[in-house]
């Protein structure tokens, strides 16, 4: 028997024997021989998740012990759901959450963790529920990972990140514009032949971009002041846009204004955070890292000054994206009544939109493939008959 065979009998046999630990080191040797080896890379991954739930039951015995002796601590009973939720035991989770929510109903740790085993057990509405009594605890000081829960809780299903890959694939755009690119996550679901223009005053990249795309170290409004889009692809449209560049109502507003002007009927724009979760993550003075700003007020102005768009939001987590298409690239009402727009959103909050209804003002649709295109398509359809 020769060497790999022999590493990849004694990895087998360590997990047989519960010991991750050594199969792990064998998986290893054998991969760094022959990366990618397939029995080695299943062994290694099967060795990776009996270690975590390994460590995640010695967390249960350790915090039962603990609460053994201290039978009413609350961040212990709060933790000890938080493991059982690691694996999978969502009964017993949700049995020690409300054990410790009925000595204090207000506990964050236990709400938190409470809302995160609904969402599992597809409970959204009692999650959603749970969830925002978490963050009405004011003393908290970072939200943000109640609120990743929350947006989970009130828009389940895909990501917004797995959105865009499917409108990537789907529409096969000739041409694509970002603005706000950050780590160049979603630019680089553009691939050639898609000609690609970034553009983004501070970017972060850590994703290698296309050599089909450009990017541009500017602020939008300053990029569309000093290029022409349509020079800058070499086509004279764009077929694909993503706006999520800065989250406040007027610059959100002016960078669909000035992709409009390179648009044809079938150029599809979306908009990054539109469906905001509350008052505070919704403020854009807020300095909160999750925070929507007050960019779904560009949804509700365009449904309202422009209905010979096709404008619709997705609820996906976690802030909602924002379809638009049917676009009129000679369409001057948004330049001509911008002032009017702009004060007729200033001063309203996500309060206002409860009340005015958010579903009909953001036109929130479903977070559904088949009739999200169909949607679109339907739209299209119209234009091109
Ligand atoms: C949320 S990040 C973009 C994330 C990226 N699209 C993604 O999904 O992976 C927002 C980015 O917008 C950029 N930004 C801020 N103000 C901008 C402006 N006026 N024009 C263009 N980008 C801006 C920020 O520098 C930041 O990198």
């Amino acid at each position: 028997m020769n060497d790999l065979n022999q590493m990849l009998e004694s990895a087998a046999h360590h997990l047989s024997a519960s010991q991750p630990d050594e199969a792990d080191k064998a998986c290893r040797m054998v991969l760094e021989k022959i990366p990618g080896q397939p029995d080695a890379s299943h062994m290694l991954a099967y060795a990776l998740l009996k270690k975590s739930q390994m460590q995640s039951n010695e967390a249960i015995h350790q915090l039962r012990k603990a609460l053994g002796v201290n039978p009413d601590n609350l961040l212990l009973l709060a933790t000890l759901g938080e493991a059982y939720l690691a694996t999978g035991k969502l009964r017993e989770a949700e049995g020690v959450l409300k054990q410790a929510l009925t000595q204090d109903p207000d506990h964050y740790y236990s709400l938190l963790v409470l809302g995160k085993a609904l969402i599992q057990y597809e409970r959204y509405s009692e999650a959603e529920r749970v969830l925002r009594k978490a963050l009405s605890q004011k003393q908290v000081a970072s939200h943000d990972a109640t609120y990743i829960s929350l947006a989970k809780a009130v828009m389940p299903g895909d990501s917004y990140h797995e959105w865009l890959a499917r409108f990537h694939q789907w529409l096969q755009p000739a041409t694509y514009l970002e603005i706000g690119v950050q780590t160049g996550q979603t630019l680089t679901l553009a691939q050639p032949p898609t000609v690609a223009v970034g553009v983004d005053p501070d970017p972060m990249l850590q994703f290698p971009l296309s050599n089909t795309t450009q990017m541009f170290n500017l602020e939008s409004d300053v990029f569309f002041e000093q290029h022409n889009l349509a020079e800058v692809m070499g086509q004279a449209k764009v077929d694909l846009a993503f706006i999520d560049g800065l989250h406040v109502f007027d610059q959100v507003l002016r960078d669909f204004m000035n992709v409009e002007r390179f648009s044809h009927p079938g150029t599809v724009v979306v908009l990054h955070d539109v469906r905001p979760l509350d008052n505070i993550s919704s403020d854009p003075d807020s300095h909160s890292n999750f925070n929507s700003g007050d960019a779904w007020k560009v949804m509700a102005a365009l449904r309202r000054f422009r209905p010979d768009l096709t404008c619709f939001t997705i609820p996906t987590a976690p802030t909602g994206l924002g379809v638009i298409t049917n676009l009129d690239s000679k369409n001057t009402i948004l330049k001509e009544r911008y002032n009017e727009v702009i004060t007729a959103y200033q001063n309203k909050n996500y309060d206002w939109l409860m009340n005015e209804g958010l579903s009909e003002t953001l036109g929130v649709f479903v977070n559904d493939w088949e009739q999200v295109s169909a949607r679109i398509g339907e739209a299209h359809a119209q234009h091109y008959e």
